[in-house]
């Protein structure tokens, strides 16, 4: 698979099959990302893929946070609110994604279970957390971000699915309590990873972009 195909295939996949990845293989997706450029090659990645019972004993305390209702804690604050013109995106994804579920917008408790899928992980055997040094400035996201996407291409080629996924990072303190990270990292992202279940409903809406015309200036040609 090239890159340009792995772009194209790549998307964000919500139901997993409990089959793990062979450990190797999910060392080669980071040896891959590791090629990613950082600034002044910093490297600010700190790489935590949890798997087997870890996983279980956290997966089991969200389920269960997120059912007491527990708000999320996130190390990096979400943002409070949108420009209009995101605001408008980020519902226009909801719409699509429900209206492929078949979910009426007041159908609180089917909007609730699809959000619950979040804090199971998506039923995915593998949990990839991005930390980085509390002490570095947000230029290091930017590394971390690329990163996620270099490990997101290298795991469509080897014919795993992705998902990066805020959520997963909702309960930072769980984490901290169930995995070693210590004290002084930013706990900063999540992503699923293992073979998708792409025959499921909640795998088949494909999200729209804008027309690059709309985005696009192409100055001095
Ligand atoms: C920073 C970031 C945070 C995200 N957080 C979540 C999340 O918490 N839950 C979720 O279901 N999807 C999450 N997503 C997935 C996005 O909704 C998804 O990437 C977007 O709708 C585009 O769809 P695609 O990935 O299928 O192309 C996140 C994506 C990014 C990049």
């Amino acid at each position: 698979m090239n890159v340009l195909e792995a772009l194209e295939a790549r998307r964000s996949i919500r139901v997993y099959k409990p089959t793990p990845v062979a450990p190797e293989v999910i060392k080669s997706i980071i040896e891959a990302a590791n090629r990613t450029p950082s600034w002044a090659n910093t490297q600010p990645w700190e790489v935590y893929v949890v798997s087997g019972t870890p996983l279980e004993n956290l997966r089991k305390r969200y389920l269960e946070s997120f059912r007491k209702g527990i708000e999320p804690n996130f190390d990096i604050p979400a943002p409070k609110s949108w420009p209009a013109a995101h605001d408008e995106r980020i519902n226009q994804l909801g719409a699509g994604r429900f209206a492929t579920l078949g979910i009426e917008r007041d159908d609180k408790e089917a909007r609730r279970k699809v959000t619950e899928m979040n804090f199971n992980f998506f039923g995915a055997p593998h949990v990839i957390f991005l930390c980085m040094d509390r002490d570095l400035s947000h230029w290091s996201l930017f590394d971390l971000g690329s990163f996620s996407m270099s490990l997101m291409l290298a795991a469509q080629h080897h014919g795993l699915s992705t998902i990066p996924a805020v959520m997963l990072v909702a309960y930072p303190d769980i984490i901290r309590e169930e995995i070693d990270i210590p004290q002084n990292l930013s706990i900063v992202f999540g992503l699923a990873l293992g073979y998708g279940d792409l025959d499921s409903i909640h795998n088949q809406y494909r999200t729209p972009r804008r027309n690059v015309d709309e985005f696009l200036k192409m100055v001095g040609m």
